[in-house]
């Protein structure tokens, strides 16, 4: 898969940069008369990106009413918990753009992670079709300071799944059981964004690029779509030193 890496030095541009390549691929699947199908992760960055894709949206084309959502991860607490991806999807980027509720897939975290899992794989087969045929045209991943994407962290049982697409992750940071889409389904999208910005990212942005390949250490590594294109987007004083610290 090819790799292309994109390097913004401030919040700002991160933000916008992200902003219009987003819209323009919405756009560019419409035109094709395709309902564009998306999974979102969560974390803290893209509060920021959703809030500037809102703001952008006001001048253009893009019928938010044909776009398909999905999660990269979920904690299990309820919808409206303040650790909840989907609450801070829903509150940044679906209500703002009036996204219809039919096209929002999220993973029902409050039903526990086994329960949960087996059900969003569920929801992803009825969407997807079950020989999956057709994928999802972008997946929009964060990265942790420890390498971890979606909720696969180093050295969990979820990054060895080969089969199933959604599974029990184990323990997130912030102390929730999580449920994470697994690499057999994120590496079938068209195309995959990393954003990554912060300091405090880049030792893990040195292991992502510069590291041997090591997903049981790194697993943003194991994240490379076989037919599709991968993009990392790095801003905010993040920088591709090769010394790995
Ligand atoms: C989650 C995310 C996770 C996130 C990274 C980066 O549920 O936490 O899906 O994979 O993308 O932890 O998070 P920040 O954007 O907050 O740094």
């Amino acid at each position: 898969m090819p790799l292309k890496i994109v390097l913004l030095g401030d919040k700002d541009s991160f933000n916008t940069h992200i902003a219009e390549e987003f819209i323009d691929l919405v756009k560019a699947v419409q035109s094709q008369g395709e309902d564009i199908r998306i999974i979102l992760g969560g974390g803290k960055t893209p509060i920021d990106v959703n809030e500037r894709i809102v703001h952008y949206t006001s001048n253009s084309k893009v019928d938010w009413s044909r776009i398909v959502i999905f999660f990269s991860d979920e904690r299990c607490v309820p919808p409206d918990h303040s650790d909840s991806n989907y609450k801070m999807v829903r509150k940044t980027l679906l209500e703002p753009l009036k996204i219809p509720g039919k096209n929002v897939f999220r993973i029902e975290g409050e039903l526990g992670p086994e329960r949960a899992a087996m059900k969003y794989e569920k929801k992803i087969a009825r969407v997807l079709g079950e020989g999956l045929e057709s994928v999802f045209e972008l997946a929009l991943l964060g990265m942790g300071a420890d390498g971890h994407t979606a909720s696969l962290f180093p050295g969990s049982k979820a990054i060895k799944e080969t089969k199933r697409f959604a599974v029990p992750a184990g323990k997130g940071p912030e102390g929730h059981e999580r449920v994470t889409l697994t690499y057999p389904l994120l590496n079938r999208c068209k195309e995959v964004w990393f954003m990554i910005r912060g300091k405090e990212k880049q030792s893990a942005v040195r292991r992502l690029i510069h590291g041997s390949f090591n997903p049981e250490k790194c697993p943003a590594q194991g994240i490379s779509p076989a037919d599709g294109e991968l993009v990392y987007i790095l801003g905010d004083g993040l920088n591709l030193t090769s010394s790995i610290s």
